[in-house]
């Protein structure tokens, strides 16, 4: 038997019994003839005193080990003396004096310590994963996460939800990433794409009559990667069928907060979650995705901008923009250099520039003077116009106003920046807080400015809003055409698609979904699919809408980000046991790596170098 209790169960109603423990040495420190070693397993640590009168044999084995090596000890627990006790870990008060002991296994040197909070680069940590992981912070995070998705299996299968597998192997589903290609062998020439998700997949098991259908699902996406993406990540993926965007929302929030409450109950939670439309989102915000744990709305001033002589604003007003900013509490006596800094962070967001306001804390709005004001080069206000948009803004004296002019879509992404950056900066956003809400009513589709042409802002497969479908089957819509004046306009057209949010992170993502064949062939069509694209893509979807679809929608939380954001990390990698650099290697097998002629050959691929 290697073990009668793990490392950290060891405790006071133990005392005088003998246990048998294995795990790692933790640390070991020499106290004249005696020698303490904290050993430490998953559970936690003990410490083992080792006494050379009393057992000079395993003394000396206590003598030769070093951190990480694996050992096995035998002893009595005994209590330890009360000014030696450890209140902090639970088998603190007790120590186990070693009889017997043996080294399973050396270790060299670790390339860095385990046994504390290692401030080792990252690239290192993954180099060594395994040593990483070893680390309690590490296993906590690992225990999480099987917690959630425990919680998951547990609730979804009480309310009759069927876990089902769904190919790896699959054809290329689109989820507005680049494929992943796996050559055939057994059909040269051909590729099985990784699914970016199961998307249609979920949608063919409601055709097929699953009702109620959710699966662990890793998803695969070659994209350009950031803190909270990875190329493979997992998704709760789940799809209901008969219901509307209520029944979806409502068991998804019940989901959330359950398990919220469940493996992370110092969280504090707003319910129920705000159910909010898209349009009123970006608008306060500047974003669909906003951290709502602090206030800060952005507002709109174009009207008192007018009033100034400012020629940037007027500029952009003729050209169809706005003036929009928000108030920043207490911070009227921002010095230049900072207002500069903030500057920068709006130009890297796409502003061609950053007006602000600082506002003297002497006077009330309503007796402000020239001399309260400090204004962005150019910029002028009279007092009158400065105290309307402070009230407009949600603030007064000694504050801060900063306005943001241009077209909505340039000055959306910055506005969010800015706002987050001052949540920041005066730490308004509760570390402690989880502020979920849901985004509802999103536009079908959207301008993306790099293809010159509008997509799905979800995906295709998803519904238009039931008021906006005789348009989508019979207005003149043309994914090419600009946004702008003249024509339908496209962004105008909602869906019935929503979105969960949390702390300014997109947690999930679904929609009510096109169930007939003819809608769903319309909107391919409308954005601008070929018919052989069509065919060659999404026959077997749209066949599958001829024999009886019934009404369906679904949802896809993504779990990384969740746990992420339980465990209080900036990044997914932390909660990944094994995750990919931002250039998609794997560190620990060198992944990806060059593979043979042989292995080229029999697939039938040549490299172009
Ligand atoms: P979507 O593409 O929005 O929707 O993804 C759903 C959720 O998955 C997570 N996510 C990611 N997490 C880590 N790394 C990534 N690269 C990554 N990409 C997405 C996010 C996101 O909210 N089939 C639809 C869902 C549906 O309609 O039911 C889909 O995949 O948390």
């Amino acid at each position: 038997m290697y073990k009668s209790a793990g490392c950290g169960e060891v405790g006071l109603d133990q005392v005088g019994q003998r246990v048998t423990l294995a795990g790692w040495v933790n640390r070991r420190r020499n106290h004249g003839r005696l020698v303490f070693i904290d050993l430490r397993d998953r559970s936690g640590v003990v410490q083992v005193v080792f006494n050379p009168e009393l057992a000079p044999e395993p003394h000396a084995v206590a003598e030769q080990v070093r951190p990480e090596w694996v050992i096995k000890v035998e002893g009595a627990v005994s209590e330890r003396p009360p000014e030696a006790q450890n209140p902090d870990i639970p088998s603190g008060s007790v120590e186990v004096v070693a009889g017997e002991a043996q080294v399973l296994n050396p270790s060299r040197t670790p390339p860095f310590y385990v046994n504390e909070e290692s401030d080792a680069e990252e690239p290192l940590r993954l180099r060594y994963r395994y040593l990483d992981l070893r680390r309690p912070r590490m296993q906590e995070i690992l225990t999480l996460r099987h917690r959630v998705v425990k919680h998951i299996r547990d609730f979804l299968d009480q309310r009759g939800f069927l876990e089902i597998e769904t190919p790896i192997l699959l054809k290329s589903t689109p989820e507005g990433a680049r494929d992943f290609l796996v050559p055939s062998r057994l059909q040269r020439g051909n590729f099985y794409a990784l699914p970016q998700s199961p998307q249609q997949l979920k949608q063919l098991l409601m055709v097929a009559g699953v009702e109620r259908y959710f699966q662990i699902a890793r998803c695969f996406r070659d994209e350009d990667l950031r803190a909270d993406r990875q190329p493979e990540f997992t998704q709760l993926d789940l799809e209901m069928s008969f219901v509307d965007e209520k029944d979806v929302l409502d068991l998804t929030e019940e989901l959330y907060t359950t398990m919220v409450r469940a493996v992370a109950p110092e969280k504090k939670l707003t319910s129920p979650f705000p159910r909010l439309a898209y349009d009123d989102v970006v608008e306060s915000y500047g974003t669909d995705k906003p951290d709502l744990r602090f206030g800060m709305k952005i507002g709109d001033v174009t009207d008192l901008a007018l009033k100034t002589d400012f020629r940037v604003f007027h500029q952009v007003v003729k050209g169809g923009g706005r003036v929009r900013g928000f108030s920043v509490a207490g911070r009227g006596e921002m010095s230049n250099r900072e207002l500069r800094d903030l500057e920068g962070l709006a130009r890297r967001h796409g502003a061609r520039g950053l007006s602000h306001v600082r506002m003297g804390p002497n006077r009330a709005l309503e007796e402000l003077t020239e001399e309260d004001l400090q204004f962005a080069q150019g910029l002028r206000m009279t007092p009158e116009v400065a105290a309307e948009m402070a009230r407009r803004l949600a603030g007064g004296p000694g504050d801060l106003f900063l306005l943001l002019a241009g077209l909505d879509r340039e000055i959306n992404p910055p506005l969010s920046a800015l706002r987050n950056e001052m949540g920041d900066q005066l730490g308004l956003a509760d570390p402690d807080a989880l502020a979920f809400a849901f985004v509802q009513d999103f536009p079908l589709f959207e301008w993306h400015e790099e293809s010159g042409r509008w997509e799905s802002s979800h995906h295709p497969f998803t519904s238009p809003a039931e008021e906006f479908v005789d348009l989508v089957y019979s207005g003149n819509l043309d994914a090419t055409s600009r946004p702008g004046p003249g024509g339908v306009d496209m962004g105008g057209i909602k869906s019935r698609a929503y979105d969960l949010v949390c702390n300014g992170s997109e947690l999930a993502s679904g929609s009510i979904r096109v169930h007939r064949r003819d809608l769903q062939e319309r909107i391919f069509q409308v954005l601008g699919y070929t018919a052989e694209d069509v065919q060659e893509r999404f026959s077997h979807l749209l066949e599958a809408f001829e024999f009886g679809a019934p009404p369906h929608g679904g949802i896809a939380p993504g779990i990384d980000r969740l746990v992420a954001i339980l465990a209080g990390v900036p990044s997914i990698r932390d909660v990944i046991a094994f995750p990919k650099t931002q250039s998609g290697s794997d560190l620990l097998f060198g992944a990806p790596s060059p593979v043979g002629e042989a292995q080229l050959q029999e697939l039938g691929l040549g490299l172009v170098r």
